[in-house]
C-alpha cells in the first residue's frame, strides 16, 4: 500500500482541518494508508506518537472546524540539514513514500528543500547503517503535494488560499460592527488587517466595507504626497452626508520609498490636517479564528481530494506539485513555478518597480 502523509505547516488558517479530512479520507477510499504528522515539521522531525496512522474516523468533526487539530508549529532544527535528515529517517522507517502539506510559501519551500535532498539523505543513512538496503530501495523517492494553506492569499498562481474567505468575512464582519460606534461618533476608524506583504485581503475588505481610502504594499503612494490626497478623498466623502470615514491599511502597507505606513501616522495625518475625532483598530488573530466560510470548506475539500489523485499519479521524474485554483477549476501545478513566480512579486517590489509587482500580483487577484 502507498502510505501518504499529511501535515499542516507555518500559520494556521480557517480550512486546513477540512483540507486533512479530505486527504485522509479519499486516501482510505483509494486504498492508500494515511498518516497524519502533527506540529508540521517539528512532528516530521521528532517521529514517534507524533507520526500517526489513521483510519475515516480519526477525521470526524474536522470538516467544519478552525484552526488545525494536527497543530502547526515553527522549527528551528528542519532549517539545518542534519534535523533534515532525522526527518528522511522517520519517513523511511514508516515507508512513507508521499508528503501532502498544507501551509503558506514558506513551508511548501521547505519540503521541496527536503526532496531536493533526498536521495542525499538516503545515501547518508544507509552508509551508516541507519537505515537497510532494501528500506533505501523502497524509498528512494519522496513525493511532495502543496496545498497552500493562508489567509494572506498570496501564493502566485492560485486565485484562492485556504483560510483567505474566512478571513475576509470576519474581516467585513469586524468593521461592519465599527461602523455603528463610528457613526455615533462620527469617527474616523483606521483599520489593519493582516496580510503580511500582500494586499489582498485590504483590497477586497475595502470591496465589501465601502471604505474611503486604502493602503496596500503593491501600490506603495508617493511618500510626501499620501497625505495630501488621502485627506481630500476623505472630505470628499463627508462632503456628500458620510459622517464617518473608514481606512483601511494593510500590515504590509508601505510608501514610494518602501518606508512602512502605520495606523497610528494615519490617525496623526487625519486628526492634524482635518481634525476627526479617530481611533485605530488593529484587528489581529481574530482574523484567523473561528469557523471556515462554506468556500474553505470546498476548496479545502477538492483540493485534497485533488494532492491525493496527484500522489497517486506521480512518478519519480515529476516535479514537487500544489494543488491550487484557477477559474473556478482545480489545478495542480509546479511548486517551483509558483514559489519563483510568488517570490517576483516581493523582489519587484523592493527594486520598486511597482507598476511590475501590481502586474505580477494581478495574475492572482487584481484585474
Ligand atoms: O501568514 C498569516 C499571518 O496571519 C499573517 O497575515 C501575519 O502577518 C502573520 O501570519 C502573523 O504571524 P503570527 O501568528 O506568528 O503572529
Amino acid at each position: 500500500k502507498l502510505k501518504v502523509a499529511v501535515m499542516t505547516s507555518g500559520g494556521d488558517s480557517q480550512g486546513m482541518n477540512a483540507g486533512v479530512r479530505s486527504v485522509v479520507r479519499v486516501a482510505l477510499s483509494r486504498g492508500l494508508e494515511p498518516y497524519l504528522i502533527y506540529e508540521g515539521y517539528k512532528g516530521l522531525l521528532c517521529g514517534g506518537e507524533m507520526i500517526k496512522k489513521v483510519e475515516w474516523d480519526d477525521v470526524s468533526g474536522f470538516l467544519t472546524s478552525g484552526g488545525t487539530f494536527i497543530k502547526t508549529a515553527r522549527c528551528q532544527e528542519f532549517r539545518e540539514i542534519e534535523g533534515r535528515r532525522k526527518a528522511v529517517l522517520n519517513l523511511v522507517r514508516l515507508g512513507i513514500t508521499s508528503l501532502i502539506i498544507i501551509g503558506g510559501d514558506g513551508s511548501l519551500t521547505g519540503a521541496d528543500m527536503l526532496r531536493a535532498e533526498w536521495k542525499e539523505h538516503i545515501n547518508t543513512l544507509k552508509e551508516t547503517g541507519s537505515i537497510t538496503e532494501a528500506q533505501a530501495i523502497y524509498n528512494k523517492n519522496l513525493m511532495i503535494v502543496g496545498m497552500v494553506g493562508s489567509i494572506d492569499n498570496d501564493l502566485a498562481s492560485t486565485d484562492m488560499t485556504i483560510g483567505a474567505s474566512s478571513a475576509l468575512a470576519r474581516i467585513c464582519e469586524s468593521v461592519d460592527a465599527l461602523q455603528s460606534t463610528a457613526t455615533s461618533h462620527s469617527r474616523a476608524f483606521v483599520v489593519e488587517v493582516m496580510g503580511r506583504h500582500c494586499g489582498w485581503l485590504a483590497l477586497n475588505a475595502a470591496i465589501c466595507t465601502g471604505a474611503d481610502y486604502l493602503f496596500i504594499p503593491e501600490d506603495p503612494p508617493t511618500t510626501n504626497e499620501w497625505q495630501k490626497k488621502m485627506c481630500s478623498s476623505l472630505e470628499n466623502s463627508r462632503s456628500v452626508g458620510k459622517n464617518t470615514s473608514l481606512i483601511l491599511v494593510a500590515e504590509g502597507a508601505i510608501d514610494s520609498n518602501l518606508n512602512p505606513i502605520r495606523c497610528e501616522d494615519v490617525k496623526g495625518v487625519i486628526e492634524k490636517h482635518l481634525g476627526y475625532d479617530t481611533r485605530v483598530t488593529i484587528l489581529g488573530h481574530v482574523q484567523r479564528g473561528g469557523k471556515p466560510t462554506f468556500y474553505d470548506r470546498y476548496l479545502a475539500t477538492l483540493q485534497g481530494a485533488e494532492a491525493v489523485e496527484a500522489v497517486i499519479q506521480a512518478t519519480p521524474e515529476s516535479p514537487s506539485l500544489v494543488i491550487g485554483i484557477l477559474e473556478n477549476k482545480i489545478t495542480t501545478q509546479p511548486l517551483q513555478d509558483a514559489i519563483k513566480l510568488t517570490t517576483q512579486v516581493a523582489d519587484e517590489i523592493q527594486r520598486k518597480n511597482f507598476s511590475m509587482a501590481l502586474k505580477l500580483r494581478a495574475t492572482t487577484f487584481i484585474n
